[in-house]
Parts: structure tokens; C-alpha cells; sequence
């Protein structure tokens, strides 16, 4: 890992401890102020897939404050790629735009303020991996609107299928709706909160 994205991960990571240490103290979260990031299983893997991939085109739903980001830009400097990213709340934005700045990441990392359901809309193909992390039930609309601006090999991974429990019944229906496509290939893996890798195949 770059040394200088390192730092900034290195940050955010002791920030999300701090944060799960005040969940399971009780303390009740402002969830407009959590960095609800992925995790370095997750992000580690992202990092690898766009490299193995040579993915050049990397769309992520739901940035938050930059962490997976990070690890998305890093592996995308390296294949002569770019990530776009969105994010609906201002001072998550802010902060997401910051720490991809200290990270020396802002020429391959963009981060859209706005409502993600408008803005998947705008996005042209083809593109090569998509991070599906935004409001779970919203799932299932970003999966339709960007299967078909997906290059044939190109995939989605989306977060969440088996961490929190409360998603449990969500995410079933959401690998039931992305595994009935006959033109998709889709298999659960065991990667931080359970990915859900769904790869388009025709
Ligand atoms: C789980 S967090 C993302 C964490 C980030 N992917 C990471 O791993 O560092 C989900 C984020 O999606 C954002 N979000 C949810 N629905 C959205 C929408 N419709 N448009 C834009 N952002 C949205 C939330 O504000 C929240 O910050």
C-alpha cells in the first residue's frame, strides 16, 4: 500500500474502532456522522479485485467518508483507472473529499454529493466493478440501473448480505433478484460482512 494512503487509513481505521467502542458501550450513535465503512477485509479485496481485473472504470455507492475510497484509488492509480463515488449527506462528502486529497488520491477519486438512485442514472458505460454500500433496500434499483451499462466480465459487489442480521431478509431477496438474471453469475463470499460478487456474463 501506497505509504501515503496508508496514513490516512491507518486514521480512519482507529476512528471506526473508536466508533464500534461507543456502540457496544451503549453510546447511541448520530448515524449522519458514522464512517459505517467496510472494512479492510472488504476494501483489501476491492483493492486486489480492480488490480487482477485491470479494472478502469469503478463506480461506488455510498462513500461515507472515503475509507474504502481509498483503497479503491490506490489499486486504480495503479491500472490507469478512475472511481467515482457518491455520497447524499454534505458533511460526510466534505470530509470523504478531505481525506482523498491527504491520501494524494483526488486525480483518480471523485466523489458526487447527491442522491445515488439520480446519479446512477447519469453514469456511461462501460464500467468495470461497482461497490454496491449505500441504504440497503435501494440494493436492488442500483443493481438494475447499472447491469446494463456493466462490460460483459464486469462485476458487482455488493456489501452487507450476512452482517447486521437486521439486513438478513433484504439481502436474501437481493441475491434471489440479482441471481434470477439469466445474462448474471452470482455467488456469495466470505469476505468482511459477507460480498455478494455478482459478474456479468452476457
Ligand atoms: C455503509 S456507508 C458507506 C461506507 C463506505 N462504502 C466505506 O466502506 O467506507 C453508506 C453511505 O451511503 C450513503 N447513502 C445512502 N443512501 C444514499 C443515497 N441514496 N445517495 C447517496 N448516498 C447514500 C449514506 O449517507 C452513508 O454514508
Amino acid at each position: 500500500m501506497d505509504p501515503q494512503v496508508q496514513k490516512v487509513v491507518d486514521e480512519l481505521q482507529e476512528r471506526v474502532a473508536r466508533e464500534a467502542e461507543q456502540f457496544s458501550q451503549g453510546i447511541p450513535p448520530d448515524v449522519n456522522q458514522l464512517a459505517l465503512a467496510a472494512g479492510p477485509e472488504t476494501a483489501g479485496f476491492l483493492n486486489l479485485l480492480i488490480r487482477a481485473m485491470e479494472a478502469k472504470r469503478i463506480v461506488e455507492v455510498g462513500t461515507s467518508i472515503g475509507y474504502t475510497a481509498l483503497w479503491l484509488g490506490e489499486a486504480a492509480r495503479a491500472t490507469g483507472g478512475y472511481v467515482i463515488g457518491m455520497e447524499a449527506i454534505a458533511a460526510k462528502h466534505k470530509q470523504a473529499l478531505d481525506h482523498i486529497a491527504r491520501a494524494g488520491l483526488s486525480d483518480v477519486v471523485e466523489v458526487r454529493l447527491g442522491d445515488a438512485k439520480a446519479i446512477v442514472q447519469e453514469l456511461a458505460g462501460p464500467i468495470d466493478l461497482v461497490f454496491l454500500d449505500a441504504w440497503k433496500d435501494d440494493y436492488f434499483a442500483y443493481f438494475d440501473a447499472l447491469l446494463p451499462k456493466l462490460r460483459v466480465g464486469g462485476c458487482v459487489v455488493a456489501d452487507n448480505i450476512t452482517f447486521p442480521k437486521a439486513f438478513q431478509e433484504t439481502m436474501r431477496r437481493y441475491q434471489e433478484h440479482v441471481r434470477a438474471y439469466s445474462n448474471v453469475r452470482s455467488h456469495l463470499l466470505s469476505i468482511g460482512n459477507g460480498e455478494e460478487m455478482s459478474v456479468r456474463i452476457g
